[in-house]
C-alpha cells in the first residue's frame, strides 16, 4: 500500500510517498481503509523535529494522526465495531491507504467519510478543553477560533449554551457567525474590543494560536486558572494553564461522542490533497491560517 514517510527531520520536501506493508492492529486497535485523514499543525511541527521525544528518531517515520474510513481489521480486545464499519478517530501514520486507529467512533449517518477525517484531533481536543476549563454558564473567549479546534469548540461551546466570541481574520467573521460565535479581529487593541462585544465579562478563554495573548486573556478573565492555551508553553508562567494531549484528564472519545451526538456538527474541509500532495499540505497547515481542515484523500 502507498504511505506517506520521512527518513529526516527537516522541511515538507522530506516526505515522500512509498509502497510499504499494511499494518497489523495490535491489541486494542483496528486497521481502517483510509477516506481522508487530517492534516494538524502538530504534523508539520513533528515532521520539522519540534517536538524532540529524548530518544532516537525511529526512521522512518510516517505522519498523520487522524483520519476516518472503513474497518478492514479489527485487533485483540475490540467488540465495538465490525468490519465494514465506518468510523472516524485518532492514531498513528494516517497519511496512507490503510492505517491503524486507537481511538474511534462511528461517522454519523449523511456525514462524508472524507470530511469526518479531519474530526479526531480537533473533537478530541475541543471536547477536552471544555471539559478542563469546566465552564457550565457564560461566555467564553477563543482566540484564533477558526482553525479546526476553534470550528469545533464554537459547537460544542454554544451546544452547551454558552455565548461564544471569537477571533480570526477579518475574512473568516461570516464563518465564524455562522458557526454561532460573535466574531472579532485579534491583535493589538484585543481587551477593548471584547470589553465592548462582551460588557458581562468573560468568564473562561482558550488560546488556540499560540500568538502571545495570554496576558490579554488574563486581564479580560480576571482568573488565571480560567484561561487554557493548546499551543503557548508561557502560559503558566503567567499561571495559566497549558492542555496537550499527554496531560488530558479525558478520554479521546468524549470529544468524538460531543461531536456524534450533536445533530448538525460539521468541520468545513478548507482544501483536499491527494497523498502525493502532502508536501503542500503541511505547508499550507503550518501557515497557521486553516479555515476549518485539510484533508488528504489517499
Ligand atoms: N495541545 C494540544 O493538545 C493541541 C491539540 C491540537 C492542536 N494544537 C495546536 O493548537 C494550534 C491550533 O490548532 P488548529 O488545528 O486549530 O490550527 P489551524 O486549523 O491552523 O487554525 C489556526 C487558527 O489560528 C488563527 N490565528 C492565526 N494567527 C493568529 C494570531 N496572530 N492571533 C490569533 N489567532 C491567529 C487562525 O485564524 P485566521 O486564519 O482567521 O487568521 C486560525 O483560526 C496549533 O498550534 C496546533 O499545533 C494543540
Amino acid at each position: 500500500m502507498k504511505a506517506v514517510q520521512f527518513t529526516s527531520f527537516g522541511g515538507p520536501e522530506v516526505l515522500h510517498v512509498v509502497d510499504v506493508e499494511a499494518p497489523h492492529p495490535g491489541p486494542g486497535e483496528i486497521l481502517v481503509r483510509v477516506a481522508g485523514a487530517g492534516v494538524n499543525q502538530l504534523d508539520a511541527k513533528i515532521r520539522s523535529g519540534a517536538m524532540p521525544t529524548g530518544k532516537p528518531a525511529p526512521f522512518p517515520l510516517g505522519t498523520g494522526l487522524d483520519a476516518a474510513g472503513t474497518v478492514i481489521g479489527i485487533g485483540p480486545g475490540v467488540d465495538d465495531v465490525a468490519v465494514g464499519d465506518i468510523v472516524f478517530g485518532t492514531g498513528r501514520s494516517t497519511m496512507a491507504e490503510q492505517a491503524i486507529l486507537t481511538q474511534w467512533a462511528r461517522v454519523p449517518a449523511g456525514v462524508d467519510p472524507v470530511e469526518a477525517g479531519g474530526w479526531g484531533v480537533a473533537t478530541e481536543t475541543a471536547g477536552r478543553l471544555l471539559s478542563e476549563l469546566g465552564l457550565v454558564e457564560g461566555t467564553l473567549l477563543l482566540s484564533g477560533a477558526s482553525g479546526g479546534v476553534g470550528s469545533a469548540l464554537i459547537q460544542f461551546a454554544v451546544a452547551r449554551g454558552l455565548t461564544v466570541v471569537g477571533t480570526a481574520s477579518a475574512k473568516n467573521h461570516d464563518y465564524l457567525a455562522r458557526l454561532g460565535a460573535i466574531p472579532l479581529s485579534y491583535g493589538d487593541g484585543l481587551v477593548d474590543r471584547v470589553s465592548e462585544v462582551a460588557p458581562q465579562g468573560i468568564d473562561g478563554a482558550l488560546d488556540l494560536s499560540g500568538a502571545g495573548v495570554i496576558p490579554d486573556l488574563i486581564a479580560l478573565v480576571g482568573d488565571p486558572a480560567q484561561v487554557i492555551s493548546i499551543a503557548d508553553f508561557t502560559a503558566p508562567s503567567h499561571g495559566a494553564r497549558v492542555s496537550t494531549g499527554v496531560t488530558r484528564t479525558t478520554e479521546p472519545r468524549d470529544g468524538f461522542a460531543e461531536a456524534v451526538a450533536l445533530p448538525h456538527f460539521a468541520l468545513a474541509v478548507e482544501r483536499r490533497f491527494a497523498l502525493a500532495d502532502i508536501a503542500d499540505a503541511h505547508r499550507h497547515a503550518e501557515n497557521g491560517h486553516t479555515v476549518g481542515k485539510l484533508v488528504v484523500t489517499p
